[in-house]
């Protein structure tokens, strides 16, 4: 027994010296470069780890991102000032895989990801102005769904050397979104006066797509931050020998 608890003292320091020597979490599998399935197999991998992963893995210091913490939005521009204070946003630990596409060419390692999830923001907001031609004024709640969010991240492939190993790390993002629908909900609009209100947001609603040009910006500049912040915490924990069997990097 004390051997036991010797052993296992042992190993959780091996482990604290060495921090970026982990196993992969049981519900993931190295995948054979050398199989003709390798990428299927890691778009598999992803598809299956994605429930898990996006609550988090606190042996790894991978955090949770399902709600996400985002800073506050500020629109005020076009005869509107809008901002959203204590904003959150649900659903990233629903998102799916809807494309994927690793590339190991020695000159070009890239690794493109399609995310879709439905995701809620909820915040408190302060308006005061117009939303194209309609007056907006309150404080209080807000609650806005998006369906189907997509967004395409494009990322270099790049390596970082730890004490045990390479590993991967994605460098130069870049991102492209669409958004299928979104509904807004804003409590207390007009110190609580409901006609008014209720105008007002179905104008909002039917011009969803012209408020989100200026709304989603931010919003999904730091979902894809969050996104590639979690992955490439993920990565500096594994060496890429435990995720990729037969990697060999030429340079
Ligand atoms: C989003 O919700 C709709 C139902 O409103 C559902 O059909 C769709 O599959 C959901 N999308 C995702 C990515 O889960």
């Amino acid at each position: 027994m004390n051997y036991l608890l010797a052993f296992a003292f042992f190993v959780g320091i091996y482990h604290v010296r060495t921090a970026d020597d982990f196993d992969l979490p049981d519900y993931m599998h190295q995948c054979d470069l050398d199989s003709k399935v390798f990428q299927k197999c890691v778009r598999e991998e992803i598809e299956k780890s994605l429930p898990h992963f996006t609550k988090g893995i606190p042996k790894l210091g991978v955090a949770s991102i399902d709600p996400v913490d985002l800073d506050d939005i500020l629109i005020d521009g076009n005869g509107l000032k809008l901002k959203f204070t204590n904003a959150q946003l649900h659903g990233l630990s629903k998102m799916k895989l809807s494309d994927f596409e690793v590339e190991f060419a020695d000159d070009n390692e890239k690794f493109n990801l399609a995310l879709v999830a439905n995701l809620s923001l909820t915040a408190k907001y302060n308006a005061d102005g117009k939303i194209l031609i309609l007056p907006i004024k309150g404080d209080g709640d807000a609650l806005i769904k998006c369906k189907n969010v997509e967004v395409e991240i494009a990322s270099k492939l790049s390596h970082v050397k730890g004490d045990s190993g390479e590993h991967f790390k994605l460098t130069v993002p870049n991102y492209k979104y669409k958004i299928q629908s979104t509904n807004f909900d804003l409590k207390n609009l007009f110190n609580g006066n409901k006609q008014l209100a209720d105008t007002t947001i179905q104008f909002a609603n039917q011009n969803w797509e012209q408020l989100m040009d200026e709304l989603a910006p931010p919003v999904i500049k730091q979902i894809v931050k969050t996104i590639v912040k979690t992955i490439n915490k993920f990565f500096s924990k594994i060496t890429i020998n435990r995720m990729v069997k037969g990697y060999k990097k030429s340079s």
